[in-house]
């Protein structure tokens, strides 16, 4: 019987995670009970999220335990079925499949895809949690309206490309703030940014203002710091803040945010959210981000690593920001080596 390989919690990272945090492990391959299935995985996709429950005090979801399996998703194929829902070759995404080679999960727990209307890694980007994220922020939260500035950090990101996109689709005015010349480049030629401005850049407060010269109506923010408070001084009357998320703070907890004085001033709305608060809005988003998609109008930038093993060095890397795009682990390499 083949063994189930797997990356594990090893210990506590404490700021920035090393690679002695996590543990190649191997396990018995699982054996699905009546109403589950056994699922090889795929492709992961690697979250920022879970860096939050790496630490024991664990954030708005439970913290692992060490030696759990990290916490992940995944897409991968039924290769056998004990729930009537699913028969083998299905492909289908697990929110919890986590850094795995295989799971046996309930069919409740995994959602179906259609790999006719786009490719796996898709599932895993702009048609899966990245595009709800994205999708739920900005139209419920932000209730952008056609005409409207809206800034978005992290804009060259999983979240955040597809907030740009889906903004320009309801008209507004997008500028995106990202981590240097080559992502600032991709959100505007291959994500249709109207502009964007690079958060490394110490005149950031001035470039955002050039190109926000009306001010900003909807900030989504994916990022906090020095991104958020250029942002601020610029948000405009009636203005809502969505925070999807505060990445630059995930591996140092204590950091401040802005005074408050502008929330009176400029009758803001600040809002912050999990996409799981929301599942009630997915058959719409299903709806209009498969149509989009369809419709060529909503692109995806993929940062794809090899093997089971590369997914604490890809992991790391997305948190110092050097992905270019939703980072994704393929397990060919592991499938095929066990063949
Ligand atoms: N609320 C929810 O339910 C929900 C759901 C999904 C995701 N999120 C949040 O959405 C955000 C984006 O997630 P994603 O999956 O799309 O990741 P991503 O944007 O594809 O990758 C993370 C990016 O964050 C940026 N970053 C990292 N450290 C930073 C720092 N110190 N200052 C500023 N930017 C930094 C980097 O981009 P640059 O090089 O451009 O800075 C990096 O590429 C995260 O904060 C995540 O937690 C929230």
């Amino acid at each position: 019987m083949r063994a189930n390989r797997q990356i594990v919690l090893a210990a506590r990272p404490r700021g920035l995670p090393r690679h002695e945090d996590f543990r190649l492990a191997e396990a018995p391959m699982p054996a699905p009970a009546d109403g589950e299935v056994l699922m090889r995985h795929d492709w992961l996709g690697l979250a920022p999220a879970a860096r939050l429950r790496m630490d024991e005090a664990g954030s708005y979801s439970a913290p692992m335990a060490l030696g759990d399996v990290v916490y992940g998703q995944a897409i991968g194929t039924v290769l056998e079925s004990r729930h009537p829902d699913f028969k083998v070759g299905d492909m289908a995404m697990a929110m919890r499949g986590g850094w795995q080679c295989f799971s046996a999960l309930r069919g409740g727990d995994l959602v179906k895809i259609d790999p006719q209307l786009a490719p796996p890694p898709a599932w895993l980007g702009p048609l899966g949690t990245s595009g709800l994220a994205a999708y739920i922020g900005l139209l419920e939260h932000g209730r952008p309206k056609s005409g409207e500035t809206v800034v978005v950090s992290a804009a060259a990101g999983a979240v955040g490309s597809v907030v740009g996109q889906v903004a320009r689709i309801q008209g507004c005015r997008v500028v995106g703030i990202a981590g240097g010349e080559d992502k600032c480049r991709a959100a505007v030629d291959e994500f249709g940014f109207d502009a964007c401005v690079d958060h490394r850049d110490p005149g950031l407060p001035q470039a955002l203002a050039r190109a926000c010269p009306d001010g900003i109506d909807v900030s989504f923010e994916n990022a906090g710091g020095a991104s958020r408070d250029a942002v601020w001084r610029l948000m405009a009357r009636g203005g809502r803040i969505v925070v999807c998320g505060l990445i630059s703070e995930y591996n140092a907890p204590e950091a401040t945010g802005p005074g408050w004085y502008r929330l009176l001033t400029q009758r803001l709305q600040i809002r912050g959210y999990i996409t799981s608060d929301h599942l009630d809005l997915r058959p719409a988003f299903e709806r209009d981000m498969a149509r989009w998609w369809a419709e060529g109008r909503i692109r995806m930038r993929e940062d794809v690593s090899q093997g089971l093993a590369s997914a604490p060095a890809a992991f790391i890397g997305m948190l110092l920001g050097h992905n270019r795009g939703k980072v994704l682990v393929s397990l060919a390499p592991d499938h095929a080596s066990a063949a």
